[in-house]
């Protein structure tokens, strides 16, 4: 009798770790900012200001629907890791990733982006705000020399960029994007 009150309590205080274990990942903490994705015209114009090779790592830090990573490895072959913290936004990616065949290639990851060390990406591709872009500065500094950052509409407010260029895209949102570019190390604008 005891033995079996035992076992019934040992089923009962193992119950919410086995559920915890089963459930997906959870944000670890609520996104920076929102998702929306870039147009595919405006993909290709960042990649290709980015001068994207073979050889290059590509970092898409918040990937969204996994479109810049999935697009990089396409067009150029070379390996990408798009992160995110949002689950939902992990699942979109992986199904998208799947979708093009380029698991080979392409790697998901929830993380916080200000948490990452990018130190093995040569490209680093983003759209998210302006603020967001200047806090990850301390972290960029840290790509090799003659790493590329594309930036999808925002600047970076301290860091003279290397180029912008603007882009009209198609479709229901058609105004014009503009992309920003910097090469590492980073050019400091002076105060
Ligand atoms: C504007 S969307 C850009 C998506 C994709 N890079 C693109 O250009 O299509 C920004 C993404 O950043 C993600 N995000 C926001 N804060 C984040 C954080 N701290 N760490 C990781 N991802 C984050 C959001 O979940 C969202 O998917």
């Amino acid at each position: 009798m005891k033995l079996r009150m035992f076992a019934v309590a040992g089923i009962l205080l193992a119950l919410p770790l086995v559920a915890l274990l089963a459930e997906d990942k959870k944000p670890t903490k609520e996104p920076d900012v929102i998702f929306v994705p870039t147009p595919q015209v405006v993909v290709d114009k960042m990649l290709e200001l980015a001068e994207v090779k073979k050889d290059d790592v590509v970092y898409d830090l918040g990937c969204g629907n996994g479109i810049i990573v999935v697009t990089a490895a396409k067009k150029y072959g070379c390996k990408a890791i798009g992160f995110d913290i949002d689950p939902e936004r992990i699942k979109e990616s992986n199904e998208n990733v799947k979708n093009n065949k380029v698991e080979n290639l392409v790697q998901i990851k929830q993380e916080d982006i200000f948490k990452l060390d990018l130190s093995k990406a040569n490209v680093v591709t983003l759209y998210l705000l302006p603020e967001l872009n200047v806090r990850l500065i301390p972290q960029l500094e840290k790509l090799k020399p003659g790493s590329r950052i594309v930036s999808h509409d925002f600047d970076m407010k301290g860091v003279k960029p290397k180029k912008v260029v603007t882009v009209n895209s198609p479709g229901p949102d058609g105004r014009e994007h503009t992309v920003y570019l910097w090469v590492t190390p980073l050019e400091k604008e002076k105060p």
